[in-house]
């Protein structure tokens, strides 16, 4: 177990709290606060030991001046601050005078939010190359470092490790709880299916490799499908194809295919567009002219037949283009089974987490992990660094 923020007595420290309020955001609006929601036992944790909390997070990436603006962390401070029912005190700097006088000046159970860690990376990308003197500069500003980005795990940045390096440190209780989740999948109760979908095959090569050897069933859906089907010699007409990992996909299913469960029929379109004309299709008769863009009733009562036996599942990416209205039954219906279901039930990656949210059921599961990159790189079965470097428990 790694150290906790719990492991330390924060009464009157400064306490660093690395959140990943990495938020997506539309004119300026938040519109998913999901991450900050998940970032609140930590920081009431602390404000509830007497904690001066000081907050940090990146927001998108900065490459270029332009991209300030867009990336500005204020609104995550509003949010914040309505969801404490209390002042949060931003800091439109990552570094300054202004910033060391606020800090030095907090009264336990203040808050601060600092700007975005990534306007760093604007002058030799400081944050995200763990720049020495940055991590010193804002581990000076603290007593002790929290990390609590569960979803910025698998970055090295100075906001995360080179924070750690620089002082006492352990992780958040956001971090603890899913690195808890995900360590069930270690030895899961079986069955085990993992479910898996999305676009790219190539986004899943890790996951697949690490896990095909541990689960009882994958079930793959979405656009990846596609490029297992055509491995096994189906037709796809014009469905998304991910040509360079045809080979990988046709090993897998010579090695594996006994586990692994394609679509039957897909609800498959002339064109990529909600409004074009469709039709349920088994997967042998979809013609030359038409994509498959959901997967069918069929595969929804085979896939669900499976998932009633499952004990544990894990489900990276949906089954579909859900945000189109004619394409969200296969992920919307697969949610449902799932919950109905009496398995342990994992949610990786931020899209499956987006459309259960949207759909109304990722209360309903066991976990929904905040992490995208993260929750991928850790069921590859990769040493995270922000893991890495936070000490074990006494
Ligand atoms: C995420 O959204 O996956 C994390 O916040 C990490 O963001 P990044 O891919 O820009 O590092």
């Amino acid at each position: 177990m790694k150290k906790s923020i719990k492991d330390f007595d924060l009464n009157n420290k400064k306490v660093i709290i690395r959140c990943d309020f990495n938020v997506p955001l539309k004119d300026g609006q938040i519109t998913d606060d999901n991450r900050i929601v998940m970032s609140l036992p930590t920081i009431k944790y602390a404000l509830d030991n007497n904690a001066k909390v000081i907050l940090l997070s990146h927001l998108g990436r900065v490459k270029e001046e332009a991209d300030l603006a867009k990336n500005d962390l204020r609104p995550v401070a509003t949010r914040l601050s309505e969801l404490l029912g209390q002042e949060v005190k931003f800091i439109d700097k990552t570094r300054g005078e202004e910033l060391e006088t606020t800090v030095n000046n907090m009264n336990p159970k203040d808050v601060v939010l600092i700007q975005n860690t990534r306007y760093e990376d604007l002058d030799g990308k400081k944050e995200s190359s763990n720049d020495e003197e940055l991590a010193k500069y804002w581990a000076s500003l603290g007593d002790i470092f929290i990390n609590d980005a569960f979803g910025t795990l698998h970055r090295a940045h100075a906001s995360n490790v080179g924070l750690a390096s620089n002082l006492p440190t352990g992780v958040g209780l956001l971090v603890e709880k899913e690195l808890v989740e995900l360590s069930k999948l270690d030895n899961p109760e079986r069955p085990f299916v993992v479910i898996l979908g999305g676009s790219k095959v190539s986004d899943k090569i890790g996951v697949i490799e690490n896990l095909i050897k541990k689960v009882d069933y994958l079930l793959i859906g979405g656009g990846m499908a596609f490029t297992f089907l055509k491995a096994k010699g189906s037709n796809i007409g014009k469905s998304i194809l991910d040509e360079e990992n045809l080979e990988f996909a046709k090993n897998i299913l010579n090695e594996y295919g006994d586990k692994i469960i394609l679509p039957g029929d897909v609800n498959a379109f002339k064109e990529y567009d909600n409004e074009s004309s469709n039709r349920i299709v088994n997967i042998n008769e979809i013609t030359e002219d038409e994509m498959g863009l959901d997967i069918g009733p069929e595969t929804i009562d085979m896939f669900s037949s499976i998932i009633a036996q499952a004990k544990t599942i894990f489900w990276n990416g949906p089954l579909g283009v859900y945000e189109f209205s004619k394409c969200t039954k296969g992920t919307e219906d697969i949610l449902k089974a799932v919950v109905e279901s009496n398995a342990d039930t994992i949610l990786g990656g931020g899209d499956i987490v987006a459309a259960a949210g949207q759909l109304g059921y990722k209360d309903k599961v066991t976990h929904a992990s905040t992490g995208g990159g993260a929750t991928l790189e850790y069921m590859e079965g990769k040493d995270l660094p922000g893991i890495v470097s936070i000490p074990d428990k006494d």
